[in-house]
């Protein structure tokens, strides 16, 4: 189910986010994915007065590939969210967490976001970085702090070996905890000029197997998303 997930994501985001309204018909062959769909659709048909929907926007035209990603991170954690029985105020930032969570990439030189190649020591220093420059370039736009907490907090890890603030278990959001695993999984899912894409089975063990860096609460509702099937 992931994979349609994914593929209901690259649609969606072949449209820029001012496009994007409420009447949009995706294809969806469940409840379970219509339902995120529709989470992502309702928070684009609200974004018109959003100061947000312009970071949001620049990013679709400067690193389409990056919003694409913000797309699908946003959906899987939408599924994720409805799967926990989230209620729909928490559902509704958890999403937009999701869909905001790399802006900070567009404060980053073109030069080193789209590079073909591994990043050096520096450059990936100055990646790093993204999370905060997130937050500061949302930082007038009035988002709740649960989105806030997902954009600076998604690449923390339980054992504290993450970025940029090296928090551990206890210190992170539960959004960010939810956020660090949809993140990992669409990342290590899709292609990258440097390296090739893994499967979603691949990426879920491997997510399943760093029980010191990732909520294994969340972890198997992510397992039990992905062995669903409703074809
Ligand atoms: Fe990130
Ligand atoms: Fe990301």
């Amino acid at each position: 189910m992931l994979e349609k997930m994914q593929l209901i994501g690259c649609k969606i985001a072949k449209t820029p986010p001012r496009d994007v309204d409420e009447n949009q018909c995706f294809i969806c062959d469940s409840d379970k994915l219509e339902y995120p769909t529709d989470i992502v659709r309702q928070i684009f048909a609200d974004s018109a007065q959003k100061k947000w929907r312009q970071v949001l926007d620049s990013l679709y035209t400067r690193y389409g590939w990056v919003y694409e990603h913000s797309v699908n991170v946003a959906l899987i954690l939408a599924m994720i969210g409805a799967e926990l029985h989230l209620d729909a105020a928490s559902l509704y930032r958890l999403t937009l967490g999701g869909l905001l969570h790399d802006v900070g990439k567009l404060m980053i030189p073109m030069t080193i976001i789209q590079k073909d190649t591994t990043l050096n020591d520096s450059e990936m220093a100055l990646v790093k970085k993204h999370s905060e420059l997130g937050v500061s370039l949302v930082a007038g736009c009035n988002l709740h702090d649960d989105c806030m907490a997902v954009i600076m907090q998604h690449h923390e890890r339980l054992d504290g070996s993450g970025y940029p603030s090296g928090l551990k278990s206890t210190a992170i959001h539960p959004f960010a905890k939810i956020a660090m695993i949809a993140d990992v999984l669409d990342a290590i899912t899709s292609y990258r000029p440097y390296r090739p894409a893994k499967s979603i089975d691949e990426a879920v063990t491997l997510i399943k197997n760093e029980q010191d860096k990732f909520c294994q609460e969340y972890v198997s509702v992510l397992e039990t998303l992905h062995q669903e099937n409703f074809t």
